[in-house]
């Protein structure tokens, strides 16, 4: 591979370089994949609106996100097993955000554990729980949380049962991957990969394993999700972690203009428009099309983020054109994580942030804290 130029570019050579079940974990939705795509295609139904003859020279997309500055409009979206699409690959992540100025969200199902990240790091990251039938381990996570000193914590609402994804389901996906022949012969073929891999201890769900009794043949994400996430979730169970947690608390999987007047009651410091990446509820609106009316009914009263088909630094404009205080990147970040490690994830946010910053150029703004819908035409905006 030549010049790296854009998004797509690293997700061609991640492809090429990481064993086909995570990457395909990576690259997929669920079902017909509809919503997925619709995150990414619907972007490009808006249009921008070029200004001249301003001023332009001086620019800044600077911004603060749930009380952490940020570099631009960006953080790091929590996303599961990242430490299989390169060994060590959330402590590589969370350092090329560190470096970059952009606050880093580690899931609880990553590979590598909380303690790991606050060991590589120094500055605050953001941590992202699910609401589990074992409070106790929940409990545990938070205060984990706590004393690696992250200042939000991101609960996701819309993953108490899984989505089925076809890919997943056909690579028979497994943490550790099983040692069948085909898995073999793939990861044969992808040695900066199995080379990695031999050399770290972390191949396993560090948040998990050693920390939750019995739990030590749990080799999916489905198979953990099945047996632990908690389908009794409620309003109730939000006040709850509101009471426990002292940092920002940010709801993640937010669709519908009611659940967003629900979360502003809840206390919460930010809600994230999310139709988790497509891979949840296929045949849901693409989160950018989901954004302004959610914006318009509760960004008054709580911070308003999303999530879902950013792949350019045109996309983060536009979404905060439309009412996102900021957004999240989870494939682009894994493409160039799979690609070229740290090196690949630190391309993602240069390309994203290259692309924001001319961008707003070319749309005669100098600061992103000023764009408003007014950057969209009209038409194509709302
Ligand atoms: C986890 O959150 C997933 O979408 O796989």
């Amino acid at each position: 591979m030549g010049v790296i130029t854009c998004i797509e570019d690293l997700r061609v050579l991640a492809k090429k370089r990481v064993p086909r079940m995570f990457y395909d974990y990576a690259d997929s939705g669920s079902w017909t994949e509809g919503t997925y795509r619709a995150n990414e295609s619907d972007f490009q139904k808006l249009r921008l609106r070029q200004r001249v003859a301003v001023n332009i020279e001086q620019r800044s997309t600077r911004t603060i996100m749930a009380g952490t500055e940020a570099a631009m409009p960006v953080a790091i979206a929590p996303t599961g097993l990242t430490g299989m699409q390169r060994a060590d690959g959330e402590i590589l992540a969370a350092r090329a955000a560190e470096k970059f100025g952009i606050p880093f969200t580690l899931s609880t199902m990553s590979i590598c554990s909380i303690e790991d990240i606050a060991a590589a790091t120094t500055r605050p990251f953001w941590f992202q729980l699910y609401v589990m039938r074992d409070r106790g381990f929940m409990e545990r996570l938070i205060d984990r949380a706590r004393a690696a000193h992250c200042s939000a914590l991101v609960l996701t609402l819309d993953l108490q049962i899984i989505g089925q994804r076809h890919k997943d389901l056909r690579n028979g996906l497994s943490v550790p991957p099983k040692l069948s022949l085909a898995n073999l012969a793939n990861m044969a073929s992808k040695p900066r990969w199995c080379l990695g891999m031999l050399g770290t201890r972390r191949r396993n769900f560090g948040n998990v394993f050693g920390h939750v009794e019995g739990i030590d043949t749990m080799r999916s994400l489905s198979e953990w999700t099945n047996r632990q996430f908690d389908p009794t979730l409620s309003w109730e169970d939000v006040a709850w972690i509101r009471k426990r947690w002292d940092g920002r608390l940010i709801l993640k999987g937010i669709q519908d203009v009611e659940d967003a007047r629900l979360a502003a009651d809840s206390g919460a410091d930010a809600l994230i428009v999310s139709n988790h990446g497509g891979r949840q509820l296929d045949g849901a609106p693409s989160s950018i099309s989901a954004l302004p009316a959610i914006a318009e009914a509760v960004s008054h009263r709580i911070e308003v983020h999303m999530d879902g088909g950013i792949r350019s630094g045109q996309d983060v404009l536009k979404a905060r054109a439309l009412g996102a205080r900021g957004v999240y990147i989870g494939r682009p970040m894994l493409y160039g994580l799979g690609a070229m490690g740290e090196a690949g994830v630190t391309r993602a946010l240069q390309i994203i942030h290259r692309e924001l910053d001319l961008t707003m150029a070319f749309c005669g703004h100098t600061d992103i804290e000023k764009v408003d819908a007014r950057v969209l035409l009209p038409r194509c905006g709302h």
